[in-house]
């Protein structure tokens, strides 16, 4: 190969590479394996080797790091990068509302793009002629800092934009956007930072900034930072008329464009949005501290212009603070279902993100040590939306030499049982298996979201009935009868009923929600499924030896131990057993017995002694499968009372037809099991 054909695949390589990235890290949609694309890396990187001379600026090997910097080099932005006005709530933002309207004389609609405030670091980046060649930090907004060597590292920022619709990119164009730290990826590089003796970073948006600040672009390249984008620097230079437009136009030359941006008409559509992001902040890979709105067109933008710190067309709409500072009064030691001790810090009353915080989790021993907390510290806390609140750290300065030093207790606090500190690891542990605040931490984890989710007997039910001495085991609460709960203080029927009918409902399971809910140590929702899947009834998986639990695949010599442990407890056989005469029903799994296996059943008409739900369920957790067209895959055609049409369809086409009284015949068989 001479040098004009390594030239001629050189540009065919970085064309295909940065098409198979695209598709994998920005639409997640691979269409090539990863050793087909290792291939085309290498013949790219061996290419490359042997003519240095046609190395570019967008090549894709240049996203590997390349030589570490000294310092950074100032970059002045061609026009500011401004910030953001905040408002904190609904009256705030009308108040935003109205003076845009104000400003423009305008009465009629106002269309306005709402879009999640990520939380991680803004940055531009400059494309000349569709490359990328420069990148750098916010600073002060007219100055920041040249991360074009860091910034190449990130696998979403394009090194080359595509064309679209026909149209190459303009000539010079600046993007701004938000590098961030996936959540996963930060948890790993804290693992791995914790591993190394080196210190965590406080939350994914240091990390983010820390991993773009290296001098050396090889250590950026190794984290797995991010970018989405979300406005130019110069509208103008595009074809677009507004914000919507414009974010779809990035996304056809390559950006990734967060996926949770949508138009709002009114005011109370922004409220909506704001509300919707607030509770599904928690669920999303990134953190984002609040919403952004803006004022969609950019002919109005144009007119309200800017302020010289902010635009009056956009806003930040911040999420409440999540972060407070108060005083430790007390430390408890709760005890866990497991035994497991976990300090609890009594917090002077403190309001974090509108939620009065009365209490911390200080996870364990080492923690305490590790923050050097004591009893009086006026203290850092943290509330994270609906998980439980935690103490950051205390604040040194304000010790008055008052402050006591946390016990760690060398007994259950509940029983009194010597506490173990298994292998010397961050754990105690009370092993007593009567410990009465054990038993109550399971039954409260039985009944609960992560057991058999029985409705109306929550954690503070649950204490109630304990302490009423209602409910002493698990076999207990399906003894419970309306009548003796009725009598309780705050009880009626009508809610001594509820819950008798609830249980009653719960009391029909199946086999890995039974398992999750006993809180067998090691056997996670995950094992149980695949325990359930493999074993298929409850006898089978209590006869199975340590070898025969070994043999299922995902299953660890912990959770084997711990499950054989279990099992060959009599006083857990004796529970099991109480628990099956007192009607808990627990229900075959798929791959276990499938009497069902290879029918389709349809339904049409209602049935009587169950809805259509129950029946679908308890079709598929047989193996049957449950389709909605009549169609000649359909084995069972299920025909309750009113049938339509399909029924008739299903009688021209021949197909079995069967009774609710057959159906029942069916589902009933294998009951039990
Ligand atoms: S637009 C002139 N959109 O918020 C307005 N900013 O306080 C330019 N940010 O430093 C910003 N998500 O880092 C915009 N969807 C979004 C944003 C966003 C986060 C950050 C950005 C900026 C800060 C402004």
């Amino acid at each position: 190969m001479d040098e004009r054909q390594a030239a001629a695949r050189l540009e065919e390589l970085r064309q295909q590479i940065s098409i198979h990235d695209r598709r994998y890290y920005v639409l997640d949609d691979p269409v090539i394996s990863d050793a087909e694309y290792d291939r085309l890396f290498r013949e790219l990187l061996e290419l490359e080797e042997q003519y240095p001379q046609l190395v570019t600026p967008d090549s894709p090997s240049r996203r590997v790091g390349g030589a570490p910097l000294s310092r950074f080099e100032e970059v002045e932005h061609p026009f500011p990068m401004l910030s953001l006005d905040n408002v904190f709530d609904e009256s705030e933002f009308a108040g935003f509302d109205q003076r845009v309207r104000r400003f423009l004389q305008l009465d009629g609609e106002l269309v306005y793009v709402a879009e999640p405030k990520l939380d991680g670091l803004a940055v531009e980046l400059v494309y000349d002629e569709g490359v990328f060649v420069l990148g750098s930090t916010r600073g002060n907004g007219l100055v920041g800092e040249n991360i074009t060597a860091q910034l190449r590292t990130v696998q979403t920022i394009p090194l080359r934009l595509r064309g679209t619709g026909g149209q190459d990119p303009p000539g010079r164009l600046v993007v701004r956007g938000e590098v961030y730290l996936p959540r996963a990826g930060f948890e790993e590089l804290n693992r791995q930072r914790l591993a190394a003796g080196e210190m965590p970073f406080a939350n994914p948006r240091n990390a983010a900034a820390g991993s773009l600040r290296q001098l050396d672009p090889g250590i950026t390249a190794r984290r797995p930072l991010a970018f989405f984008v979300y406005a130019v620097a110069d509208t103008a230079v595009t074809p677009c008329g507004c914000q919507q437009e414009l974010l779809e136009y990035l996304a056809g030359l390559g950006f990734m464009v967060n996926p949770l941006i949508r138009r709002c008409t009114t005011v109370e559509q922004v409220i909506a949005r704001y509300h919707r992001l607030l509770e599904i902040r928690l669920t999303l890979d990134y953190e984002i501290d609040g919403m952004v709105v803006k004022v969609d067109s950019f002919a109005l933008q144009n007119r309200l212009g800017n302020t010289t710190r902010a635009p009056r067309w956009a806003v930040a709409w911040k999420f409440p603070a999540t972060r407070a500072t108060t005083t430790i009064r007390a430390v408890e030691f709760q005890v866990g279902r497991t035994g497991a001790v976990t300090p609890v810090a009594i917090l002077e009353p403190v309001s974090v993100g509108g939620v009065i915080v009365r209490r911390a989790t200080l996870h364990n021993q080492d923690e305490i040590v590790r923050k050097d907390l004591r009893i009086g510290d006026q203290v850092l806390v943290q509330r994270a939306g609906d998980v439980i609140p935690e103490v950051i750290k205390p604040i040194k300065d304000l010790r008055t030499g008052r402050e006591q030093p946390i016990v760690w207790p060398e007994n259950c606090p509940e029983c009194g049982h010597r506490l173990i500190r298994p292998d010397n690891g961050a754990v105690s542990r009370c092993v007593n298996p009567h410990c009465p605040a054990q038993r109550l931490r399971s039954l409260i984890y039985f009944a609960g979201k992560d057991g058999l989710d029985i409705e109306g007997l929550g954690k503070k039910n649950m204490e109630q009935l304990v302490a009423a001495g209602l409910v002493r085991d698990i076999p207990d609460i399906f003894r419970l009868r309306a009548a003796d709960l009725a009598r309780l203080e705050g009880w009626g029927e009508k809610s001594a009923e509820n819950l008798v009918n609830s249980i009653k409902a719960a009391s029909r399971t199946t086999l890995a929600r039974f398992l999750g809910a006993l809180g067998i140590r090691y056997v996670g929702e995950v094992t149980a499924g695949l325990l359930a899947r493999h074993f298929g009834s409850l006898d089978r998986l209590m006869a199975a030896g340590k070898e025969d639990l070994l043999e299922v695949e995902g299953i660890g010599e912990q959770a084997a131990a711990s499950l054989v442990d279990y099992f060959s407890d009599p006083a857990v056989r004796q529970m099991i057993e109480s628990l099956l005469e007192a009607d808990i029903v627990i229900m075959p799994e798929k791959n276990g017995e499938r009497p069902l296996d290879n029918r389709v059943f349809l339904f049409t008409g209602s049935l009587e002694s169950m809805s259509r739900n129950e029946a679908k369920q308890r079709v598929k957790a047989l193996g049957g499968q449950v389709v909605s067209a009549v169609s000649r895959r359909v084995t069972d055609v299920v025909a309750g009372a009113k049938p339509g049409s399909k029924l008739r369809k299903a009688e021209e086409m021949g197909l079995r037809i069967i009774s609710e009284a057959e159906l029942q015949r069916l589902l009933g068989r294998s009951q039990g099991s």
